[in-house]
């Protein structure tokens, strides 16, 4: 309301804050009367398996905000397509960072969950908001160049628009909150610069989304040298098997200068010692780092510990992923209804869109 009191001028007082209607039923759904549920939205691409790094900087949050607000989750397989992936591989990656998301906890009851190509306003949303994008400002997008060098023989326009689209998966749910790891803040901010530009020219039409960080925004990969991700090679799988973990866990690094048991260890340097800190208790973490100063525990055991932990958290995902993979109707149908959900808040945001620019025949 005080938005609307604050608008004058050109645009009339019932146009203000319309995007609030959405808002208070929500809220009326959830039961509460009191306070409309703030909007969230974020997207996962389905490029590969998913690991513990986006389990730790993505799922384990969404699961958390679920419970706070209206939450919208895509899987946003348009994105991926920056990337030429194989197109079965596609199809297959969708499903399995579906089965991912709802085996971590996420309730599709609760929030919307939906694949981002089953909503077409997102590339009709991104075709707009691209007229309104300076060339300049996508040019300095840090991510354009890194994935530019990671791919150069495929510098495609839809890597150097990325997030314009991205920006529209946001705004076409006039979210207020977007909860992604520190990678993302530039495309967020050039979101906010988005909305702002789209409310001077055309009227206040967007909230101004703000970003919600992650706990864990950076989860190094086995290597030790990068984030974990599944292009570098280095990560370990949401769905492995304790076997396969403890197998890569034996390859891993620990403290270098720990070349024998007998050697005293530095925990703080080690990082094997890192992810006990995400999976391990704090007395048993203790224990871990006076074993490893005094060369007490060595690091093979300390990865015992470790894997066991790790699959106090990966054993029922990988069972609820198990029993979904197995019921790929169920999957459909859960998909296809946060795709209806989806699609009417967008078409919402469309036609509002649509008039304000100029498109369709009224006003
Ligand atoms: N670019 C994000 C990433 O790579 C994924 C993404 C696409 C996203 N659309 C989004 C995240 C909208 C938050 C909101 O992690």
């Amino acid at each position: 309301m005080s938005r609307c009191a604050a608008q004058k001028g050109a645009l009339s007082a019932n146009r203000c804050a319309w995007w609030r209607d959405g808002a208070l039923a929500t809220a009326a759904r959830a039961g509460s009367d009191a306070r409309p549920m703030a909007r969230i939205m974020s997207g996962v691409q389905p490029t590969g398996n998913l690991h513990i790094g986006n389990y730790l900087g993505a799922l384990v949050n969404w699961v958390r905000l679920q419970a706070e607000y209206d939450a919208f989750f895509s899987i946003v397989d348009l994105h991926a397509l920056t990337q030429r992936p194989d197109p079965e591989a596609l199809r297959r990656a969708v499903r399995e960072v579906a089965i991912g998301v709802l085996a971590s906890g996420v309730d599709p009851e609760r929030a919307t969950v939906f694949v981002q190509s089953h909503v077409p306003q997102h590339t009709e949303l991104a075709w707009v908001l691209t007229c309104l994008t300076p060339l300049g400002d996508l040019n300095r997008m840090t991510q354009f160049k890194d994935k530019s060098q990671h791919q150069p023989d495929n510098v495609n326009t839809g890597l150097f628009t990325y997030p314009v689209l991205q920006t529209a998966d946001i705004v076409l749910y006039r979210a207020d909150r977007v909860p992604v790891g520190e990678d993302q803040e530039q495309h967020l901010e050039l979101a906010r610069e988005t909305v702002r530009r789209f409310n001077h020219v055309y009227g206040e039409t967007f909230p101004e989304p703000q970003v919600v960080k992650s706990n864990a925004p950076r989860v190094m990969g086995l290597d030790g040298e990068s984030k974990m991700s599944k292009s570098r090679n280095n990560e370990i799988g949401l769905f492995e098997t304790a076997d396969e973990t403890m197998q890569k866990l034996r390859g891993a690094k620990t403290d270098p200068a720990r070349l024998r048991k007998t050697d005293k260890g530095t925990p703080e340097v080690c990082n094997i010692f890192s992810y006990h800190g995400f999976f391990t208790s704090e007395s048993q973490r203790a224990e871990i780092a006076a074993g490893c100063r005094s060369a007490q525990l060595g690091c093979v055991d300390c990865k015992k510990m470790l894997c066991q932990n790790l699959e106090q958290v990966k054993g029922p995902i990988r069972e609820r992923a198990a029993e979904l993979r197995s019921k790929p109707a169920e999957l459909d149908a859960i998909l296809a209804h946060g795709a209806s959900r989806a699609r009417a808040e967008a078409e919402k945001t469309m036609e509002m869109v649509r008039s304000r620019v100029g498109l369709g025949v009224r006003a």
